[in-house]
C-alpha cells in the first residue's frame, strides 16, 4: 500500500509529555495517532480483571489473543477498548499503572502487541508514542524523537493530569513511582526503554508543551520535504 504520510515514533520515559505533545501533532498533520502505553494497560487491565497471576505468561498472552483493543476519537483524550467495554478511565487508575510494568515485561506480550502496532502504523500517515518505536517497534520510521525531563517536573506533571481525574496521589509517591517504573522499563530483557541510535534527544523540562510540539512540528516538515 502506498504510504499516506510518515511514521512518526515517539519515544521516552514515564510522563516526559509524550501523548499530549503526540496528539497535538497528529492533528496538525492529520496523522493518526497511536497510544501504545494504553495497548499495554489495556491488556493489563483484562490480566487484572481475570485474576491472573502477572507473572504467568501463558495465560495473559491467552487473554490478549481474545480481546480486540481498540482507540475511538473523543475529547479531551481519545477513547479506549477492549473488546464492547471503555475503559479509557480504568486503565488510568493506580492499580494498572502499578502492575504495567510487570506485564508489559512478557516477551510474549510484547512480541503481539509488536506487530498489531506495525499493523496500525504500516500506512504512514502515523505519530506512535512508547518505550520502544523507535528501537523496535517502527526501526525504519522517518522520524523519532525521545523525549526527557527530570523527575521532579514529571510528578508534577502526573499530579495535575491525575487531579483532572480525581486520582489524588501525593507527589511523594508520585515521584517514587516514576522512578520505579523508569527502572522496570529501562532494566527489563525485551526491548527496555532506550533511545534509538538516529532519535532526536528533546529534554522537555523547561518547555511548554506547544515549544515541544513546535519543535516536533518542523522536523517533520523537513522531512516531508525531502521524501
Ligand atoms: O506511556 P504509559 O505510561 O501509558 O505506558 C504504560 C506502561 O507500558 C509503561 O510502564 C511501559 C509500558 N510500555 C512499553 O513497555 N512499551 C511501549 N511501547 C509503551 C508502553
Amino acid at each position: 500500500m502506498a504510504k499516506q504520510g510518515l511514521q512518526v515514533a515517539i519515544d521516552g520515559p514515564a510522563s516526559a509529555g509524550k501523548s499530549t505533545v503526540a496528539k497535538i501533532v497528529a492533528q496538525r498533520f492529520h496523522y493518526i495517532y497511536c497510544d501504545t502505553g494504553a495497548m499495554y494497560r489495556a491488556i493489563t487491565w483484562k490480566a487484572l480483571q481475570a485474576g491472573a497471576d502477572l507473572d504467568d505468561e501463558a495465560t495473559i498472552k491467552q487473554l490478549l489473543d481474545q480481546i480486540t483493543i481498540r482507540f475511538e476519537p473523543g475529547t479531551p483524550t481519545q477513547k479506549v477498548f477492549v473488546d464492547d467495554t471503555e475503559v479509557t478511565l480504568a486503565i488510568r487508575q493506580p492499580d494498572v499503572t502499578n502492575s504495567v510494568s510487570q506485564v508489559s515485561a512478557l516477551p510474549a506480550i510484547r512480541t503481539e502487541l509488536t506487530a498489531r502496532q506495525r499493523q496500525i502504523a504500516d500506512a504512514g500517515g502515523i505519530v506512535m508514542d512508547g518505550r520502544d518505536i523507535g528501537s523496535t517497534v517502527l526501526p525504519h520510521a522517518e522520524v523519532k524523537i525521545f523525549m526527557v525531563a527530570s523527575v521532579e517536573e514529571r510528578a508534577q506533571r502526573r499530579l495535575k493530569d491525575n487531579a483532572a481525574k480525581g486520582i489524588t496521589t501525593p507527589l511523594a509517591t508520585l515521584k517514587h513511582e516514576i522512578e520505579e517504573r523508569d527502572r522496570k522499563d529501562s532494566t527489563r530483557k525485551v526491548s527496555p526503554l532506550t533511545q534509538a541510535a538516529d532519535a532526536i534527544r528533546l529534554d522537555t523540562t523547561s518547555l511548554s508543551i506547544e515549544q515541544v510540539a513546535d519543535r516536533i512540528a518542523e522536523i517533520i516538515k523537513e522531512k516531508e520535504m525531502r521524501q
